[in-house]
């Protein structure tokens, strides 16, 4: 459903990504993994529109390189930043009602529903409804920013990052959460530096280093390839 092909990125005059090629096929789970300053999040930002590049970005057969961010996330590209920049003065509820921002005029029924479907996959977001969002804990955003972009009804979930400075167990909740995602028919390409996680969850995973694909493959060749264990796998942060 995502062919980028020869994908040159820039900031400015400085080339960050030199010619990337991608794909994320229908229902897939696809890991992009890479040191830090690898061009990952160049990568998610220029797939949504936020980074001047050449190349071409293929979504369902439609060239997406040139639209503007807005209308790519109404095409259901949805990105959970790095960081997560949830909206720390708003409620979890009102944090969650943003995400539906792209679909004007949805009935309250319908929202409703999404937020049933939110809450469900994250239970903890229900127990703190109507708690200010600054005042959650990182697992608690990182949470509810995955909630959002899931308000935004994606049809394709790109995260940046989603286990970054979170303990053992809350990292493990939140892939099981990744994992039910990806089960019920939503593609992911997912952004991580735990390399050994992102090979167990994903299918297929391309490794990147100074801004060029280095590796790809399925992900059990690959955690088995010496120079992966070797450069990615030998500890983890
Ligand atoms: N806004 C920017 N202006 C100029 N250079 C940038 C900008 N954002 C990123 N870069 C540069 O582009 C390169 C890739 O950065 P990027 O943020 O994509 O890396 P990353 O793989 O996401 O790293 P990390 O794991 O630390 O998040 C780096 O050399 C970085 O310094
Ligand atoms: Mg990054």
């Amino acid at each position: 459903m995502l062919k980028i092909r020869n994908l040159v990125a820039n900031y400015g005059h400085i080339e960050a990504l030199h010619g990337i090629s991608l794909d994320v096929g229908n229902k897939e789970m696809v890991a992009l993994i890479g040191s830090n300053g690898a061009g990952k999040t160049t990568l998610l930002n220029s797939i949504s529109g936020h980074v001047t590049k050449t190349g071409e970005i293929l979504y369902n057969g439609v060239d997406i390189s040139k639209m503007r961010p807005g209308r790519i996330v109404k095409n259901g590209i949805i990105q959970v930043p790095e960081g997560r920049h949830v909206f720390p003065g708003l409620t979890v509820m009102q944090n969650l009602v943003v995400g539906t921002i792209a679909w004007r005029g949805l009935r309250k029924a319908d929202i409703e529903e999404d937020l049933e479907r939110v809450v469900t996959l994250f239970p903890r977001l229900k127990e703190r409804y109507k708690q200010l969002a600054w005042s959650l804990s990182g697992g608690e955003q990182q949470m509810l920013a995955m909630g959002r972009a899931l308000m935004g009804r994606p049809k394709l979930l790109m995260l940046d990052e989603p286990s970054m400075g979170l303990a053992p167990k809350v990292v493990e909740e939140m892939f099981e959460a990744i994992v039910a995602i990806n089960n019920s028919g939503t593609p992911i390409l997912l952004v991580e530096q735990n390399a050994q996680l992102a090979l167990e969850v994903s299918a297929k995973a391309y490794i990147i280093e100074g801004g060029k694909i280095k590796l790809s493959g399925p992900s059990k060749e690959l955690a088995n390839d010496e120079r992966v264990k070797e450069a990615y796998l030998g500890k983890t942060r």
